[in-house]
């Protein structure tokens, strides 16, 4: 099978586990796949010096350098033309890609999520707070989400969703380290789905063709 080649997007604070998770994934044959480029905001993100430190090639591109948001998002997609990405993971990456992004790259860009959408999902539902949320409304399940990437917050097709219960002595910490674990692994398979042409998106729906 040819190997894909993956962008993966990362945030200023982003600590970069999913991006270590799908860089590991890729090396040790898991994922049919090659991370090509992690973008990121700064150079001294965690996420950023973490890819380096892997030896994977990093750019950094931040938005609060260009003016017109138009300019970033053309930087952006020249950015991922020149690496040829056929699939853009977002991992911690908190900011809303603008509308070219979304239209050259429809259901090629993948966001994971710690938390089963549609329960607490949306703007500002982002890290820690998701789980503070779901702590506080008492719920029994949480989980993460691997999505498709549309024009809004975490509202485009799910792709996997993987379940983890909630216990009574949980803090949002304990939580979300449960819920990590799991995010690096629903993410590695929704990528493997990919690379191996087996999701079929129909609506809102993914389907997953058998092998
Ligand atoms: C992850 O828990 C991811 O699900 C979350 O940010 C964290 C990044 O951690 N993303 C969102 O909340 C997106 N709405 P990482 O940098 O260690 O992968």
């Amino acid at each position: 099978m040819s190997k894909i080649k993956i962008a993966i997007l990362v945030s200023g604070q982003g600590r970069g586990s999913n991006m270590q998770a799908i860089i590991d994934a890729c090396r040790d044959g898991r994922i049919s796949g090659e991370v090509v480029a992690v973008i990121g905001v700064k150079p001294d993100a965690p996420a950023i010096e973490r890819a380096a430190a892997a030896g994977v090639r990093t750019f950094i591109l931040n938005p609060k350098d260009f003016a017109d948001p138009a300019d970033y998002d053309r930087e952006l997609l020249s950015t991922l033309a020149s690496v040829q990405a056929d699939l853009i993971c977002l991992a911690g990456y908190m900011r809303k890609l603008g509308r070219p992004i979304i239209d050259a790259y429809r259901n090629r860009i993948m966001n994971i999520h710690p938390a089963l959408i549609p329960m607490f999902f949306g703007q500002g539902m982002y890290g820690h707070h998701v789980h503070e949320a779901a702590i506080e409304r008492g719920v029994k399940v949480s989980g993460c989400t691997v999505h498709f990437v549309d024009e809004d917050y975490d509202t485009g097709p799910i792709i996997l969703q993987t379940v983890v219960p909630v216990e009574d002595d949980d803090t949002p910490d304990t939580l979300a380290a449960r819920v990590l674990v799991e995010e690096h692994k629903t993410y590695v398979q929704a990528i493997q789905l990919f690379a191996e042409g087996r999701l079929v998106v129909e609506g809102r729906r993914v389907r997953v063709l058998p092998r």
